[in-house]
């Protein structure tokens, strides 16, 4: 089964320019068992349709088409060749966007034929234990009433908010990965029964490297990465690559 590495660029890079340059040095970089899904700003998605590359997407409209200025529909881009698109994502939450809303991108993502990278994650670990009822509600609000036939398709990117780099305080230590990736994949198992939950995959975001993206794996559990500064950088890419081969 191989690794997902999947590249959230977020704003960047600034210039076509650089983008060209960027995906043509990550297109070169061997890493065998890893499939590279390089979420793009939509204006450079298309460039990253290289042989070694998978194209990602870093959100949805939440209509499905029409009278909607400014607004990129699933079945856009599916029609240019995206598998993956994030969805979720905490920095889009800040600007507004609720579960409602990240539900109905799911449908839609979906029903295109896109396979949905869905984050959740807690702001911050109290003591009492009281994120693990947040994320319980979160998978349980997102999940419920997702046609069967579609959870194959569904990542949960579990990516604990205090976790991104911007906040500084490093990545989740592997063995407390370990244990909740444990209970979402429980309350999946509650959400939408034994069987699909198991076809779900989990993996992790937050400040992931080379110096950790391997426990992360091989302590945590994780099925992979969504990556942000360290899939920025091709040489910072690369070195992260290596470390997992
Ligand atoms: P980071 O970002 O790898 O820079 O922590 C991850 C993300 O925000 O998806």
């Amino acid at each position: 089964m191989s690794i997902l590495m999947i590249a959230n660029w977020k704003a960047t890079p600034d210039s076509l320019k650089v983008a060209i340059k960027n995906i043509s040095l990550i297109s070169k970089i061997s890493s065998p068992g890893v499939s590279k899904i390089i979420c793009a700003p939509f204006v450079f998605v298309p460039l990253v349709k290289q042989r070694s590359l998978i194209m990602g997407a870093q959100d949805v409209s939440v209509f499905s088409e029409g009278a909607h200025t400014g607004e990129v529909t699933a079945k856009m881009l599916f029609s240019l060749g995206v598998k993956y698109v994030i969805l979720g994502h905490s920095e889009r939450r800040k600007m507004g966007e609720d579960r409602e809303i990240i539900k109905e991108k799911i449908s839609r993502a979906l029903s295109a034929g896109l396979a949905p990278v869905v984050c959740v994650g807690e702001k911050e670990r109290d003591s009492d234990g009281e994120f693990f009822g947040f994320l319980r509600e979160e998978l349980h609000s997102l999940f419920k009433g997702v046609p069967k036939k579609n959870l194959s398709k569904i990542v949960i990117a579990y990516e604990p908010i205090w976790a991104i780099s911007t906040e500084n305080k490093g990545a989740i230590d592997p063995h407390i990965l370990r244990e909740t990736l444990v209970f979402i994949r429980k309350i999946m198992h509650d959400v939408v029964g034994n069987k699909e939950a198991s076809k779900i995959k989990i993996i992790y975001g937050g400040s992931v490297d080379h110096r950790n993206a391997k426990e992360i794996i091989k302590e945590g559990g994780a099925e992979g990465f969504l990556v942000g500064k360290a899939s920025q950088t091709p040489a910072l890419f690369e070195k992260l690559l290596k470390s997992i081969r």
